[in-house]
């Protein structure tokens, strides 16, 4: 691209290296902050705790009605994720969808976690280069727009895997409240109205979005406006009836391929048939004494979070000023997503060495190359601006009264995804395939370069930034997550010390965020997350801040303390959720 700079792609190991023997004169500095000997890791589960209640936190108080619904019917954790998920695809349909895909991580009431991958896929026909030009460059919205941008979903095939497998209740009780919902309708809310007058230029290349989404005039609805979606309950009411192959095979496929091969997409019945969700297991760490439970590639969500835990865990950060903890959890930060932008990919189709990337001794080795007197520049691969991070993708937590909770962080992608609804099915497709690396080192809508790990192939899964995470202490657990693209790493970090400090779950979603991705060198914070102090030191330190002009993120977090059942659920001020105790 011409005037733009030169990236140099630089092995992290080799990064470390030479950070180690640049940065590493002021150790003296860092020796006398040391961490002091950690507590021992809190049990999974310890012995007769009093009963508790259920709790859930979503996005929107008619998702977590569902889910309550569900719960009250006798449904477990599993069943009320299945309800919110498909009640989030309704009456939030900006953030994620039966079009889009997410990854769910559960734990059973004996302590034991695992994880559903519902990522999109690649379809057959994606190749490396096809959002490059002929002269090898991004093709300006051709991973975010239309039909093209679309993956193959994982959200429908979730619903019935979890029913089916961790369920207690068949997929038409679980599916019942959304179906409502969308024949019914729900009221028009701001958020989702400004999302829609954003991508209304795509809407109206879409005649079946533009419909539910647009007025005749072709403007957002007014706020209070009932918003039905017939065609949506039609599809998940043939989920309820069929299963994933409601979806996958038959009326609502032929109709999904023939509406995105129209649009200039490359789906087949093919694709749809072979997509299935795939059972992983968490990454897992510690961080002074709590038990970090989380997403493994292809979320570099957990890997990162652990990444950065590990390295601050070298670290007291309470012995610090407020300005220097910060300077330091920002260094962490940089490190962790230099990781994820040259390592990460799906694990299927690449080698992701997530042992060494999560291990105490690879994280000894970054920790040392923080100074706390000065920030690492990152110009040595140089940046570009990121847009502010926003609300789309969705969290929701829960817990249930025996002890089952899910945490689950699921996507359509940037808002309102690529913009495109198939007709007849009420199906807003993802524009996840802009979660690949089109281009090695060039980036994508959140400002994240990627190498060959995360470049793009048949079948393949992009690259997600999503971090559903459970954190357990020797007290309690908290269940949280966030929208936000590449800056949900972050506020999921930001969350986890809170809540190992003991902050309330009110708290933890209101606390003003910052964040750091390696690329661009630039540290975003929202208004309030630094103090003018805070911003004289860091600025002192060499740390370039840029205040946003918007607030960012929507968490959803559920937090149990053992010794007195007490359980709280708290949902993000910043969106309209609801955190429910049932
Ligand atoms: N689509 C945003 C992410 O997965 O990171």
């Amino acid at each position: 691209m011409k005037g733009a700079p030169r990236r140099r792609r630089i092995p992290g190991a080799l990064i470390t290296g030479v950070l180690v023997l640049a940065w590493g004169a002021a150790q003296a500095d860092v020796a006398a902050v040391r961490a002091p000997a950690q507590p021992a890791p809190a049990t999974a589960r310890s012995a007769a705790r009093p009963i508790h209640k259920s709790a859930i936190a979503s996005a929107h108080p008619l998702a977590s009605a569902a889910g309550r619904e569900i719960l009250a019917q006798g449904g477990n954790a599993f069943d009320a994720a299945v309800a919110v998920s498909a009640a989030l695809a309704v009456v939030e349909p900006s953030s994620s969808g039966l079009g889009g895909g997410g990854f769910y991580l559960l734990r059973r009431a004996d302590g034991s976690a695992t994880l559903v991958d519902a990522r999109e896929k690649a379809p057959q026909a994606a190749t490396r280069d096809m959002y490059l030009d002929a002269a090898g460059q991004p093709i300006a919205d051709a991973s975010t727009d239309g039909p093209r941008a679309a993956g193959i979903p994982g959200e429908p095939a979730a619903f019935e895997y979890l029913a089916r497998k961790y369920g207690r209740l068949p997929l038409k009780t679980s599916l019942a409240p959304a179906i409502r919902l969308a024949r019914e309708g729900f009221p028009m809310y701001a958020r989702l109205q400004s999302g829609i007058r954003y991508k209304r230029g795509n809407l109206l290349h879409s005649p079946a979005a533009a419909k539910v989404f647009l007025t005749q005039g072709g403007e957002p609805p007014q706020i209070g406006a009932m918003i039905k979606q017939p065609d949506l309950a039609d599809t998940l009411q043939a989920l309820a009836e069929r299963g994933a192959a409601g979806f996958y095979a038959g009326r609502v496929a032929r109709d999904l391929v023939a509406g995105v091969r129209a649009g200039g997409g490359i789906w087949t019945l093919a694709d749809l048939a072979a997509y299935r969700v795939v059972e992983r297991k968490p990454v897992t760490g510690e961080y002074h004494g709590a038990r970090i439970v989380s997403a493994p590639p292809p979320s570099s969500g957990g890997v990162a979070l652990l990444d950065a835990l590990n390295i601050l865990s070298g670290f007291d950060l309470g012995n610090f000023d407020p300005a220097t903890r910060k300077h330091v959890i920002i260094e962490s930060m940089r490190r962790a997503f230099r990781d994820r932008a040259v390592y990460l990919g799906d694990p299927d189709f690449v080698s992701v060495p997530v042992a060494l990337i999560t291990s105490r001794a690879y994280a000894a080795g970054q920790g040392a190359s923080i100074r706390v007197d000065k920030a690492m520049p990152s110009d040595l691969l140089p940046g570009v601006d990121a847009p502010p991070g926003g609300m789309q993708t969705t969290h929701f937590s829960i817990l249930d009264s025996a002890g089952n909770a899910v945490a689950a962080t699921i996507s359509i992608n940037l808002w309102l995804g690529s913009g495109y609804m198939v007709d007849k099915t009420g199906v807003l497709l993802n524009d996840t395939m802009d979660d690949f690396s089109a281009k090695p080192d060039q980036p994508n809508a959140f400002g994240l370069v990627g190498g060959s790990a995360n470049a793009i192939a048949p079948q393949k899964r992009p690259l997600s930034s999503m971090t559903p995470t459970f954190v357990t202490t020797k007290d309690g657990m908290m269940i949280v997550g966030s929208p936000g693209g590449s800056f949900i790493i972050s506020m999921v970090l930001l969350a986890t010390l809170n809540y190992v400090d003991g902050m309330s779950a009110a708290d933890i979603v209101k606390y003003p965020h910052y964040h750091q991705q390696y690329l661009p060198d630039v540290v975003d914070y929202e208004s309030g997350a630094l103090t003018p102090e805070e911003i004289t030191v860091l600025q002192a330190k060499g740390q370039k801040l840029k205040e946003g002009r918007r607030a960012w993120g929507n968490m959803q977090v559920v937090t149990w303390d053992f010794a007195s059942g007490a359980v709280q659920a708290a949902s993000d001020p910043r969106g309209e959720g609801a955190g429910l105790v049932y």
